[in-house]
């Protein structure tokens, strides 16, 4: 299994790592950079908990080798706040990360993550989506806590605060 250096931008930030190429992005992000916000919840591609941006498309970092990946932009749930002050520099966090906390859409926090990078990538492509455009987007991305209606409801709320701001 062949090793090296593989290059990335993580959160804006260039970085040179030593990995397997086979080893996953999850692993590398949790285990070489310590970036423990993207969640390892089932490591097949069922849960939708590590989702992170892949050159700004959602993928799943648990079936994604890190070889495949080299000279991208990553942008994890640790840099979704600053990735939305670049272009909002009055505010420090998305308005889907604002919204959750305001509409309950966080319980034990597992999915959550996940949650946002999925929202914030649906609020990009669509701003203003339908409540099915949510579920749909939502579909790969399980929650054992909330019942999936805090989290619509606030990612509905983060849209008209995204609207409002244009
Ligand atoms: S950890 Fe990647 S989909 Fe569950
Ligand atoms: S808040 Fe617990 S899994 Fe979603």
């Amino acid at each position: 299994m062949s090793e090296g250096f593989v290059e990335l931008t993580v959160n804006g930030a260039p970085q040179a790592l030593w990995a397997q190429e086979s080893a996953t992005l999850l692993q590398v992000l949790r285990e070489i950079l310590g970036l423990t916000g993207t969640k390892n919840g089932c490591e097949t591609g069922h849960c939708g908990a590590c989702t992170v941006w892949i050159d700004d498309v959602p993928r799943l970092a648990c079936l994604t080798p890190v070889g495949s990946v080299a000279g991208s932009r990553i942008t994890t749930v640790e840099g979704l706040g600053a990735w939305w002050e670049e272009s909002h520099p009055s505010s420090h966090y998305h308005p889907v990360q604002t919204a959750f906390v305001e509409f309950g859409a966080v319980q034990c926090g597992f999915c959550t993550p996940g949650m946002l990078m999925a929202a914030a990538a649906l609020l990009r492509d669509e701003p203003l989506p339908t409540e099915q455009e949510i579920l749909e987007r939502l579909a790969g991305h399980l929650c054992r806590c909330t019942g999936y209606e805090q989290i619509v409801r606030a990612i509905r709320q983060a849209a008209l605060t995204e609207v409002k701001e244009l």
